[in-house]
């Protein structure tokens, strides 16, 4: 058999335990890229409401993430990683246990070990993992956006960011299920650049949880703006609109949630500062570069000597810039988680703010001055936009 047959056929193998509620497990193990910071995957099957899926736990040094697959999205996953970023994948089904190793080279070899005495079926119903996924069939904002094909099939280019979508749709949805009033929520998407996060935010809420949810993404760019309006049209997402404007003037009109990804520097300031002065009751930002800070920041006697290095200096950027704008919305009566948005391995920039409005306005002017002057900052733009608009 042929190498690609050989990947071919245990697709097929793995395909058919599914459908016949045969699988136990796969484990994806051995990366073929040694820096990968994910040390293996499991994959279950599980029922959520009702439907197959399959739930996949990428294994990282120091923490899990799961996602859950629908079982066409999940296959397409597996396609792409099979072989390809794993030297090694077992399967485990209630009669047989598989063994694929493959070799850098490209070349693949299968051992089939038949059980002696059949194992049960998993009880999938004991699962109470809640679905999140965005459905991938029929979705014609993914297929314009180049994450999937026609058929509504993932395409390799667009796995990132489909594993992104899911991990963004994952945290909102926990953050967004406890808001005060749910089931009508204005969103504001701040440089929602082409929409990828912004339509699929808009789907999962209208779409699948029947909230009444009205999206506005602000973007700079008009041309963006432009596709993101008709892409809107033609999906039938009535309550998503693109609006051409820069932040610093946009005027958000009773605001519920302001998601600001990977604006750039000082725009997500600008988010921050829009959502804390509109009262918005949830905040979530993944900041993006750290140029103001980086240009302020002078290290001070003992930091002096660790800043030499460059790649400590742009992390110390980081630390400051995001660490400082946790403070910030602390001080104006928010509480405030900070995650790993994706694996770093998708993106460097990973981090994100997720700030919950309460009435505790913590009292750490002085805390946020000493940290300040450590590092020779004279102010953080968000301070300065905060100071202007009392
Ligand atoms: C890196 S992209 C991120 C796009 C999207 N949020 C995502 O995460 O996929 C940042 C976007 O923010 C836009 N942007 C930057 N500064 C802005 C500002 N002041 N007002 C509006 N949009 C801005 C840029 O044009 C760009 O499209």
């Amino acid at each position: 058999m042929s190498d690609n047959n050989v990947i071919k056929s245990f697709l097929e193998t793995i395909n058919m335990c599914i459908t016949q509620q045969k699988l136990l497990k796969i484990i994806l193990s051995n990366p073929l890229n040694s820096s990968n910071l994910i040390k293996n995957i499991l994959i279950k099957p599980i029922l959520l409401k009702d439907k197959l899926m399959l739930s996949f736990t990428y294994r990282y040094v120091t923490k899990d993430q799961v996602t859950n697959f629908s079982i066409a999205e999940a296959l397409e996953v597996l396609k792409g990683e099979i072989g390809v970023n794993w030297l090694q994948t077992n399967l485990f089904s209630t009669e047989a246990d598989y063994q694929l190793l493959s070799t850098k080279k490209g070349k693949h070899s299968l051992v089939v070990h038949k059980n002696k005495n059949k194992t049960s079926p998993p009880d999938l119903k004991h699962d109470h993992t809640k679905s999140r996924s965005i459905e991938l069939n029929g979705q014609l904002y993914l297929n314009k956006l180049g994450i999937t094909n026609l058929k509504g099939e993932l395409l390799k280019e667009g796995q990132k960011k489909f594993k992104q979508i899911h991990r963004y749709i994952e945290l909102l949805s926990e953050e967004l299920s406890g808001l005060k009033n749910n089931d009508s929520i204005n969103i504001v998407d701040f440089g929602a650049g082409k929409g990828y996060l912004t339509f699929a935010l808009y789907d999962y809420l209208v779409q699948q949880k029947k909230i009444n949810a009205n999206i506005v993404g602000v973007e700079l760019r008009e041309n963006l703006v432009a596709l993101g309006n008709n892409l809107a049209k033609v999906s039938g997402f009535s309550g998503l609109q693109f609006i051409a404007d820069d932040i610093a003037n946009f005027k958000p009109q009773n605001l519920d949630v302001l998601i600001a990804l990977h604006a750039c520097d000082i725009a997500t300031d600008l988010a921050i500062h829009k959502g804390i002065v509109s009262n918005a009751q949830l905040i979530v930002v993944a900041p993006c570069c750290h140029k103001q800070i980086r240009n302020e920041m002078e290290a001070h006697s003992d930091f002096k000597e660790l800043m030499k290095f460059g790649l400590f200096k742009e992390r110390q950027c980081e630390l400051l810039t995001d660490g400082l704008r946790a403070m910030l919305l602390e001080k104006n009566g928010y509480k405030v988680k900070v995650v790993e948005f994706v694996g770093l391995e998708h993106t460097p920039k990973n981090l994100m703010l997720i700030a919950s409005k309460t009435n505790n306005y913590s009292n750490n002017e002085v805390k946020i001055q000493a940290i300040k002057s450590q590092f020779g900052i004279k102010k953080h733009y968000l301070e300065t936009l905060l100071e202007t608009s009392n």
